[in-house]
């Protein structure tokens, strides 16, 4: 398995492990690092409902408290038809910390479709702009 099958593996195999209790949405992500290693994040959905923590968010918190901090590509996987993109909040946190790596977009039988970070978050607001 290269990178890319093993990135969609492991976030095939979290999103197994989702809480989806009230949506019964579930999503699994994962992200790599430029040295090989994925750590992997499900939806966390509790009764705030407000509370709940996405895929992606989950999978990259995760990486960045083990202290990794330089990212390759991530991987999203949902069960639709249509591909399931990281939303809005997971976008701002995914470009500061990843910047502009491949989004790849996949279900537990195929992947849909592979993206940039860049165009998902055209004109982004970071930590650049502070500095000016
Ligand atoms: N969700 C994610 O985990 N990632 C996404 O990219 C989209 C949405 C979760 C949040 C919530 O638990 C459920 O999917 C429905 O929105």
């Amino acid at each position: 398995m290269n990178d890319s099958e093993r990135l969609v593996a492991a976030a095939r195999a979290a999103r197994d492990r989702a809480i989806a209790t009230y949506s019964h949405f579930k999503v699994g992500a994962a992200v790599l690092t430029r040295t090989g290693t994925i750590h992997t994040g499900c939806n966390v959905e509790n009764a705030s409902y407000g509370l709940t923590m996405c895929a992606e968010r989950v999978a990259l918190f995760k990486a960045l408290s083990e202290g990794d901090r330089e990212f390759a590509a991530i991987a999203v996987v949902a069960d639709t038809s249509s591909p399931t993109p990281p939303c809005g909040s997971c976008r701002q946190l995914l470009w500061e910390f990843c910047g502009d790596v491949p989004v790849i977009l996949a279900t537990p039988t195929r992947v849909v479709t592979e993206c940039q970070m860049k165009d998902l978050l055209p004109l982004p607001f970071d930590g650049r702009l502070l500095t000016r």
